[in-house]
């Protein structure tokens, strides 16, 4: 609880006291954003030499795994503590059941491994669903009614998480929202001898619309058409249910959680930061990206803008930021002392 000294009034009082110096300012700020709050998803391409850029989010490209190395290096140097990875399925590698990814030879896997012998110091996260690997889109194994269905799905996501850790991924991240996902993985990873293999558990993850840039990025917008995923992402109307599910994820085992997306649900995430106090994790997702870029490029804000976007989810309690900013960002803190 908060506790208030009896109010003094003005001039006695006079709150600008301590905003009139920089060092002043400095002395008394509540918190920071860091270099080591950055998390920067990637998205990874098949080929030799390959950059493509993603209309939707200007400053993002598909790398292939020799162009992803090269510029690792460079977010390593700036102090990116860990990457998340992301891939760019071809079309004819998709099927009904998902199946390219749990496979060893996949183009994760050897992303993974590439980059462990090569940057062993830089954290390695994988993204555990589906969705780039289906003829559909949807991040599970559907019926015929095209519903996604639990318990398959979370069997066939035991295999690819196992196929990520066996490949050197420090950090899984299933970001599928099936139920049971998290333990099942947990016990199949425990079983592996993986039991260092951290498990960030997109725990409160909305149906949003804000993720249409990013599924133009992983290529699976025009798949999914007019589909959607109420059936499992959850409904934007629900804070008490976000608790529920991060319950339900430090019960199966997850390390850390998350709340997804990010700017729209800040209320989420200070209400699951102050419920739980473990390491929670906030993703500023690609449509929140867009909207930035879109005002910075038409010269509607300055490029600033983008370090208090990411302050406020310090302020309401995130251990760390997924963010497509995260080099920009590292930067610009560079820069500024
Ligand atoms: C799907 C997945 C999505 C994102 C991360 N993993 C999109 C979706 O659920 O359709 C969104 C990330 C973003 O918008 O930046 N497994």
């Amino acid at each position: 609880m908060t506790t208030f000294v009896t109010p003094r009034v003005f001039p006695a009082m006079r709150l600008r006291r301590t905003r009139a110096d920089d060092f002043s300012r400095r002395l008394v700020r509540e918190h920071l954003l860091s270099v080591s709050d950055l998390i920067l998803p990637v998205f990874v391409l098949d080929g030799k030499n390959r950059r493509e850029p993603v209309a939707s989010m200007p400053g993002v490209e598909r790398l292939s795994i020799d162009q992803l190395l090269m510029e690792a290096e460079r977010w390593l140097e700036l102090g990116i503590p860990l990457i998340d990875l992301f891939p760019y399925i071809e079309p004819a590698q998709k099927s009904l059941d998902g199946g390219e990814a749990w496979n060893p030879d996949g183009l994760i896997p050897r992303a993974v491994r590439a980059l462990r012998e090569r940057l062993p110091e830089l954290g390695v996260m994988t993204d555990v669903a589906l969705d780039p690997y289906t003829v559909h889109g949807q991040d599970g194994i559907i019926d015929d009614t095209g519903y996604v269905q639990n318990d398959i799905t979370v069997e066939a996501l035991v295999k690819q998480a196992l196929v990520h850790a066996e490949a050197g991924a420090q950090i899984v991240s299933p970001s599928d929202m099936m139920d049971g996902r998290i333990g099942a993985i947990r016990q199949a990873l425990e079983a592996a001898g993986k039991v260092n293999t951290r498990i960030m558990a997109y725990s409160a993850k909305y149906a949003s619309r804000y993720y249409g840039p990013f599924r133009d990025a992983v290529g699976s917008a025009a798949h999914l058409g007019k589909s959607d995923k109420f059936s499992y992402q959850m409904d934007p109307a629900n804070s008490d249910e976000a608790l529920h599910e991060v319950a339900a994820d430090l019960a199966e085992g997850a390390d850390m959680v998350m709340v997804k997306p990010g700017m729209p649900y800040l209320d989420v995430l200070c209400r699951v930061k102050q419920t739980f106090r473990v390491p929670t994790f906030v993703y500023q997702v690609s449509g929140e990206y867009a909207m930035h870029m879109a005002a910075i490029e038409k010269g509607w804000l300055p490029e600033a803008v983008l370090l208090e976007a990411l302050l406020a989810f310090k302020r309401a309690g995130a251990d760390g930021i997924l963010t497509y900013f995260a080099v920009r960002a590292a930067e610009l803190l560079r820069d500024d002392r």
